[in-house]
């Protein structure tokens, strides 16, 4: 006789259980505060702010405590930003929750100098000035 019908049933479920990720990032918007002040189309600000939220996408899940934070290499407008992911994600989670972010943040506050997002498992964040975490806005 060979192994019970049923063994290789248990081995798929054990491979689920260890080899696929038991949880995927709650991706649920807390909050998205919009800074007041909007730029407009063609600012330099914006090339700025694209650089750095790619960055934050990129860097942030790559980073030590999933806490990252980062300025625009432009020297004509600065744009500053933040972000970060609850540590029981993998890395791979933490840039699914960074993306649902950018979209939380851009769909909710568009063309705006500062925006707050917070998920469930991530932040994101940005700014025309330095900002430190006690920072509202
Ligand atoms: C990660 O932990 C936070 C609390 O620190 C919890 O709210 C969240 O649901 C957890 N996420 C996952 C994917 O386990
Ligand atoms: C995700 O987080 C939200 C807000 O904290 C909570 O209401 C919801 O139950 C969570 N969803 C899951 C699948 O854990």
């Amino acid at each position: 006789m060979g192994f019970p019908p049923n063994t290789s049933l248990i081995l798929i479920t054990i491979f689920w259980l260890f080899i696929i990720p038991g949880s995927i990032p709650n991706t649920t918007a807390i909050t998205a505060l919009c800074n007041m002040g909007m730029y407009s189309q063609g600012d330099p600000f914006g090339i700025s702010l694209d650089y750095v939220v790619a960055e934050l996408e990129r860097a942030t899940p790559m980073s030590k405590n999933y806490d990252f934070f980062n300025i625009s290499p432009f020297p004509n407008a600065f744009a500053y930003g933040h972000a970060t992911c609850n540590l029981n994600l993998t890395n791979s989670d933490c840039a699914t929750c960074l993306g649902a972010a950018k979209m939380t943040m851009f769909g909710t506050c568009l063309s705006r100098i500062g925006v707050r997002a917070m998920l469930q498992d991530c932040t994101i964040r940005y700014k025309q000035y330095p900002f430190t975490d006690e920072d509202d806005g």
